[in-house]
C-alpha cells in the first residue's frame, strides 16, 4: 500500500485534527465550547434559501458552463464594481467549489515545480500544502504579534528571488484577523511593481468581515493589475461555507487557464448554488451587515476578556472572526501531570482541562500563538475564556 509521494508531501489537516478530538470528548457527555471551527454560526439568510428552491423546482439541475452560469458572473462583475470600484468582465471570473478551489486552482495553473511561492506567516493552513501540490516551494515571510502580523514591503522585497512566482495575500486574515490598510498595500504594491515575473493571489474570503470600514484590494494598483487574481467567495460573508461557490477574478489567460484545469478535473460548481450565490450577489445586504455587527460586538468581547489572562498577548482583530493570542510565556510550565512543551499541547491541554477546543499555531505558521474563533455565542465566548483562565491557572 504505497500512496504517491506528492501526497506523503501533504500535512494533515491539525484544524479537523481538534475538532475530531472535540467530538470524541462531546460523545463522551462531555459539554466542550468549540473555538476551533471556521465558519460563520449564523444560518443562510432566508431569501438565498428561498432562491435555491426555485432553482430546484426550476430545474437548475444539469452540468453548467465551467466557469459558472453566465448570470453569476455578470453579478460578480457588478459586485467588484460596485463594492471594490473595480473592473472586470465575465471572462475574467471564473466560479469553483468553494474559495479553497479557486485558491488551488490559480496555484495549479501558475506554478511549475521548483517555483517559490511566497506565504506571510501566520498563514492559513492550505497555502503551503496548495504549494507543495503544485512542486512548489513554500517560502514564509515571518511577521509576529509585534508588527500586528503584517508583512512589510522591505520584508517582501528581501523574500523575492529569480524563482519567486507568486505571493499569497490573505486579508482579513485567517488566522490573525489582521486587515492590510490601503497605504500598505501600496507599499507591497511598489515593491512588486519591481518584479514583473511575481503574481499575487488576493484571498479576501473575509472581505465582508471587516471593522476598519472600507475593504481595501490589492488589485486596485494599476502598476499590478494584471498580475493580481482576487479570490473570494459566499461562504463567510453570506453563511455559505457548506454551499461551496467561491471565485476567482484575473487577467483572462490565466482564467481561461483555471477553466481548462476545472474543465479536466471537477467541471462547474454546483448548479443549485450557484443561483443561491447569484441571489447572495443581488438581493439585499441587510443580513451581511448584520451579521458583520455581531462578530464586531463579538470580538470587543473576546479581545476584552483575553487580555485579562495573564500570560497572553493580544493584538485588536480588525476581520475575520479570530482571535490569535500569543501565549508562549506557558511553555514549559505544568499542572503537576503534564507539561506544555508547544501550541498544540496547550490547545490539547485546554480541551482536555478546561473543554475549550483551540488550535495551536503550528499549522498557521506560528508555533507560538493558538487559534480561538469567536464565531460563536456572547454566552460561549465569556464561559469559554473562563475556563480558559482556570484552566492556565494551574499551570506553574
Ligand atoms: C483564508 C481562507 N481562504 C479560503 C477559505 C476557503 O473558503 P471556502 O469555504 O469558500 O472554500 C477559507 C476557509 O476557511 C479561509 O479561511
Amino acid at each position: 500500500m504505497q500512496t504517491s509521494e506528492r501526497l506523503r508531501r501533504l500535512s494533515p489537516s491539525e484544524t479537523l485534527a481538534m475538532s475530531q478530538k472535540s467530538s470524541e470528548l462531546k460523545a463522551q457527555g462531555i459539554d466542550v465550547i468549540n473555538l476551533s471551527v471556521g465558519e460563520p454560526d449564523f444560518n443562510t439568510p432566508a431569501h438565498i434559501k428561498e432562491a435555491a428552491k426555485k432553482a430546484i423546482d426550476e430545474n437548475y439541475s444539469k452540468y453548467s458552463p465551467v466557469p459558472g452560469y453566465p448570470a453569476l458572473r455578470n453579478a460578480i462583475v457588478a459586485k467588484l464594481k460596485n463594492e471594490n470600484g473595480l473592473e472586470y468582465t465575465a471572462a475574467q471570473i471564473s466560479c469553483a467549489n468553494g474559495a479553497k478551489q479557486s485558491v488551488c486552482n490559480t496555484i495549479m495553473a501558475l506554478v511549475n515545480p521548483g517555483d517559490e511561492v511566497i506565504i506571510p506567516a501566520p498563514y492559513w493552513v492550505s497555502y503551503p500544502e496548495m504549494a507543495k501540490l503544485a512542486d512548489g516551494v513554500p517560502v514564509t515571510i515571518p511577521a509576529g504579534i509585534e508588527q500586528d502580523f503584517k508583512i512589510t514591503p522591505a520584508q517582501l522585497e528581501a523574500a523575492i528571488t529569480p524563482k519567486t512566482k507568486l505571493l499569497i495575500l490573505c486579508s482579513p486574515s485567517n488566522p490573525t484577523g489582521s486587515v492590510y490598510s490601503r497605504e500598505e498595500l501600496a507599499g507591497l504594491a511598489a515593491v512588486l511593481a519591481k518584479y514583473p515575473q511575481v503574481y499575487v493571489i488576493a484571498d479576501e474570503i473575509y472581505e465582508h468581515i471587516n471593522y476598519m470600514g472600507k475593504h481595501e484590494s490589492i488589485a486596485q494598483f494599476p502598476e499590478i493589475r494584471d498580475r493580481v487574481v482576487i479570490v473570494n467567495g459566499v461562504s463567510k460573508a453570506y453563511a455559505m461555507t457548506g454551499w461551496r461557490i467561491g471565485f476567482i477574478a484575473g487577467p483572462e489567460w490565466i482564467v481561461k487557464a483555471v477553466n481548462k484545469l476545472q474543465g479536466q478535473y471537477t467541471s462547474g460548481p454546483c448548479s443549485v448554488s450557484q443561483k443561491a450565490a447569484e441571489a447572495a450577489y443581488t438581493g439585499t445586504q441587510v443580513p451581511v451587515e448584520e451579521m458583520r455587527q455581531a462578530f464586531q460586538r463579538r470580538r470587543d468581547l473576546i479581545v476584552g476578556l483575553a487580555k485579562e489572562i495573564p500570560g497572553f498577548e493580544v493584538n485588536i482583530p480588525q476581520g475575520a472572526f479570530y482571535l490569535f493570542p500569543k501565549c508562549s510565556s506557558y511553555f514549559g510550565k505544568t499542572d503537576g501531570k503534564r507539561t506544555i512543551g508547544n501550541a498544540a499541547d496547550l490547545a490539547m491541554y485546554l480541551l482536555e482541562v478546561g473543554h475549550v477546543a483551540c488550535v495551536g499555531g503550528a499549522a498557521f505558521g506560528a508555533p507560538e500563538c493558538i487559534r480561538m474563533s469567536y464565531a460563536t455565542s456572547d454566552e460561549n465566548i465569556v464561559e469559554a475564556m473562563r475556563r480558559i483562565r482556570e484552566a492556565l491557572a494551574k499551570l506553574h
